[in-house]
């Protein structure tokens, strides 16, 4: 197995490493953002700027990092984000990363753009019985039929949940993409979209736009939610949520999460930080739905930060590829080794025994 590179201490120290490993291709497509990468940077800084205000003296023994999700009692708060085209970081791909989460009680979320097999995936943890949730992320395809059937092939091989991704209906504009000329290598592709109907074209008129008249035809709307909840067993998450109104419409439709997410980046520049999106949504939900979120978490102490402004869990994308291309599994598992025992540390060092009961004022006045 491939050993950790040495003086790899923190999850930006894995990117660093990430960037001598990975080809030009590989590094835009992962490490970058939309545009001016305004919301790139912000989701950082915006973790970054918010203070903990630490309680002393307070009983600490028997803490623990568990929460409670879907009914679940998990290890800790941490799950891995969907990221697409993993055997471009490593040629272990998803398999590395979902196996590293279970060892390490960590969520695991398979992008429908997976570059491996669904069912190798869900074979190789679900029985797993101290792994953390398993949940597929869906991207909804033009043809209704396909959509059923690769529900239900999610649904079969044993995942938990169903997290449709709301804020892509297209690509963001990609600069340090189109820059790189990225190309997916060969041999790597969406596997589990092989078989998807070609997708008719449209004949456009003069003054038509290729996006709105052709790409976005039959973009998925709030219909589609309640169609996917009517075709699957399993809860409907949503990913990709930033506005209150949003939030409070999953919860009347009884979405079974929500997800507060910028897609790191990658779709809307100039994107609210989803640390500054977060509480607005938490006052919406009011303790409705699940609530989730990612974007820019690279510490312990974001964990922390967002736990006291009312998630409930939190995703990490970017640093656990990099811990991917830099060690394949142990590398993912370093990175989530490293986020949990940050959070323990913020834990202790902030006064908090446990996620479920965090003091009031953690960070600072007026704020929850
Ligand atoms: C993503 N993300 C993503 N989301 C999704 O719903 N489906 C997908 O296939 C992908 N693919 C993808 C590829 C790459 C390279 C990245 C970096 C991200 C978004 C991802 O799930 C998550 O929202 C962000 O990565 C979280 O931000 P951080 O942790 O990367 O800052
Ligand atoms: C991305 C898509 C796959 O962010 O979600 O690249």
């Amino acid at each position: 197995m491939t050993a950790l590179p040495p003086g790899v201490v923190t999850l930006d120290d894995h990117a660093a490493h990430a960037r001598t490993v990975l080809d030009a291709n590989a590094w835009a497509y992962f490490a970058g953002g939309a545009a001016d990468e305004i919301a790139l940077a912000a989701n950082r800084s915006a973790w970054n700027a918010m203070r903990l205000h630490p309680r002393v003296l307070r009983p600490l023994a028997g803490g623990h990092t568990r929460v409670s999700l879907l009914g679940r009692s998990l290890a800790h708060p941490i799950l891995l984000a969907p990221v697409a085209f993993q055997r471009m970081a490593h040629p272990d791909g998803e398999l590395a990363s979902a196996v590293a989460a279970a060892a390490q009680q960590a969520g695991f979320v398979l992008s429908t753009q997976a570059s491996q097999p669904l069912e190798s995936i869900a074979e190789a943890v679900r029985d797993d019985p101290d792994r953390g949730p398993l949940w597929f992320q869906l991207y909804l395809q033009h043809d209704r039929g396909f959509n059923r059937e690769l529900v239900h092939r999610a649904e079969h091989a044993g995942y938990e949940a169903l997290v449709l991704t709301v804020d892509a209906p297209c690509h963001g504009a990609r600069d340090r993409e189109r820059r790189a000329n990225f190309r997916l290598p060969a041999g790597i592709s969406a596997v589990n979209l092989a078989g998807l109907p070609p997708r008719p074209a449209s004949a456009l008129q003069p003054g038509q736009s290729a996006l709105f008249d052709d790409l976005l035809r039959d973009a998925p709307g709030w219909d589609d939610v309640a169609w996917l909840q009517a075709n699957t067993r399993l809860p409907v998450i949503l990913k990709g949520i930033l506005h209150p109104d949003d939030a409070r419409q999953a919860a009347s439709l009884q979405a079974g999460g929500v997800i507060v997410s910028n897609h790191g980046g990658r779709t809307l520049d100039s994107a609210p930080p989803t640390a500054e999106a977060l509480p607005r949504i938490a006052d919406a939900l009011a303790g409705a739905l699940p609530l989730l979120v990612d974007g820019g978490i690279r510490r312990g102490t974001d964990i922390l930060k967002a736990m006291a402004l009312g998630a409930n869990a939190v995703l990490v994308g970017k640093p656990y590829v990099f811990g991917l291309a830099n060690a394949g599994a142990l590398g993912v598992a370093h990175v989530l080794r490293l986020l949990r025992d940050e959070l323990e540390i913020a834990m202790a060092l902030c006064g908090c025994a446990t996620l479920d009961d965090l003091p009031a004022g953690l960070l600072g006045a007026g704020q929850p």
